[in-house]
């Protein structure tokens, strides 16, 4: 019997699994990384980190399973997109990598529009450049760190950092590459327009790949500080997001994802690429090969959760240490003792500020139609309902730009919630069912290394192997109804606060 094995180089933490030929989990096996904000606004982490949480992750699997190196037939990589790693002339980091949640680039981005042209742009690179992607933190470096910069000699993502490692080879894919306002999205390769008008050497960048192709093999060194075999083929993956995909079946016209993790993301495939005209969802390459998907991604969503949890909810954390349960479980059965609508407690979840649909670093969370009469089963129920509010709005983008929303997997921490879940379809109005598979980005680059090792013939056939639907949640019509007025009133709050958002960034550096 064969194996594969997908790693997740996230933001909190590597994750590694180890699957069978049939896509059944044998293995999993996970470590965390710090994460560094050296200022407001900025979030760094030493990739050294990811190199130790992976090795250490591979080999406790490895280790469970008592699958031998032998066995492994084939690696995908997958992580955090966006991310920029500085390597020098002998391949040493130059400075912590600048990752995809920091928002120091906002001049940056004014800087490539400007530079390029709005209109190539978005021909090129199929999108607007966001603070988050990784051009202009290119930009940022050669404006802010010149000395650093004079040293780079390539710049690559998370993952592919990993990648490098792991076999020598300076490599991504298309989906992870097209988060950098690098790639021409349509053709799948860099573009040279762009990298023309912003002076950048495609030398400093790495060779594209689809993402079951094999990119490279494991090298003696990483041999020994994984335990697997020296020459295991390592595939390109994918993008967590596009990998995520993979590992909920999101492979096919008319299935769509509702991810709920840190970032809320609703995920759609299409067969040729479409781009939202006002430029607010992400039309990125998909890991599957020769199609693309558009994708919108709230930046808070179980990130509102967790705020939450940490600054409001000792009580719960502690009950739930003594249960020996997970303080969202607790948290969420408060919430369901507050009816529908949290009785006018409307929730913003700009904690982070937003990206879709409003693209703005200076958004901000907010609480309206706060009472004496609100508790904190209020609060935690309109923070559920708000991000569920923020998912509407990239469905609906989504839909009017014409795709097709047949069936909703929901996924991600905040799709275990059965609570969560039903208060999704009843502010969608559209039934969200689960699968049989949790693991997410993963799984997805588990079932890519089949593909590219010839387990399966297609990244659909892996899927259809691995992956079905096991419950779904009807939306009630009576909380469709009452959540369509609220989701109203949430609507017109961003544009009611917008300019006191910018005038709150400029007191607050
Ligand atoms: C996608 C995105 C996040 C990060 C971190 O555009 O920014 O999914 O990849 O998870």
């Amino acid at each position: 019997m064969g194996y594969l094995i997908g790693v997740d180089v996230g933001t909190t933490g590597s994750k590694a699994l180890l699957i069978d030929e049939a896509g059944a989990l044998v293995a999993s096996a996970s470590h965390d990384h710090t994460l560094l904000t050296p200022k407001p606004n900025w979030a760094e982490q030493d990739p050294a980190e990811w190199w130790a949480a992976t090795t250490a992750s591979i080999r406790e699997v490895m280790a469970e399973s008592g699958v031998s190196a032998s066995e492994v037939q084939g690696l995908g990589l997958s992580g955090q997109m966006h991310g920029s790693v500085f390597l020098d002339e002998r391949n040493d980091v130059i400075r912590p990598a600048i990752l995809w949640c920091d928002q120091r680039t906002g001049e940056q981005c004014d800087w490539i529009t400007e530079a390029v042209g709005e209109e190539l742009l978005v021909a090129e690179t199929a999108n607007p450049v966001l603070t988050g992607f990784q051009a202009p933190k290119i930009i940022w470096l050669r404006q802010n760190e010149p000395a650093n910069y004079d040293k780079v000699r390539k710049i690559l993502l998370p993952k592919d950092y990993v990648r490098f490692l792991l076999t020598g080879e300076y490599a991504t894919e298309v989906s992870d590459a097209s988060g950098t306002s690098l790639l021409n999205v349509e053709k799948r390769q860099w573009s040279d327009a762009v990298l023309e008008r912003i002076d950048l050497s495609k030398e400093m960048l790495p060779t594209v790949y689809e993402s079951p192709e094999v990119s490279g093999k494991l090298t003696v060194q990483a041999a020994e500080a994984t335990g697997l075999a020296e020459g295991t083929p390592v595939v390109g993956g994918g993008g967590d997001q596009a990998a995520g995909a993979v590992g909920n079946g999101i492979v096919r016209p008319g299935i769509v994802s509702s991810t709920t993790g840190t970032s809320g993301v609703v995920f759609a495939h299409l067969e040729t690429p479409a781009v939202d005209e006002q430029l607010r969802t992400h039309t990125f390459c998909h890991a599957v090969p020769g199609k693309w998907h558009v994708m919108g991604v709230m930046l808070s969503a179980g990130g509102s959760l967790r705020w939450v949890r940490d600054v409001l909810c000792a009580p719960e954390r502690e009950i739930a240490a003594a249960l020996d349960k997970d303080p969202y479980e607790i948290m969420t059965a408060e919430a369901a003792q507050a009816p529908v609508g949290s009785e006018g407690l409307v929730f913003l979840p700009y904690l982070t500020g937003e990206r879709t649909p409003y693209a703005d670093p200076n958004a901000k969370g907010v609480f309206v139609g706060l009472t004496l009469r609100h508790t904190k089963q209020h609060i935690i129920r309109s923070v559920l309902e708000g991000v569920a509010f923020g998912l509407r709005d990239s469905f609906e983008i989504i839909q009017g730009m014409g795709v097709e929303i047949g069936q909703i997997r929901a996924s991600g921490g905040g799709a275990r919630s059965p609570l969560w879940r039903q208060i999704q379809a009843d502010v969608t109005g559209l039934a969200h069912s689960t699968i049989n598979m949790e693991e997410g980005p993963a799984l997805g680059v588990a079932l890519l290394a089949g593909v590219g090792t010839g387990v399966w013939s297609s990244v659909e056939e892996a899927c259809d192997a691995a992956i079905r639907v096991v419950d779904t949640c009807e939306p009630v019509p009576d909380n469709v109804e009452v959540y369509a007025k609220y989701y109203t009133i949430y609507r017109a709050l961003y544009a009611s606060l917008e300019k006191q958002f910018d005038e709150i960034a400029e007191l607050v550096v």
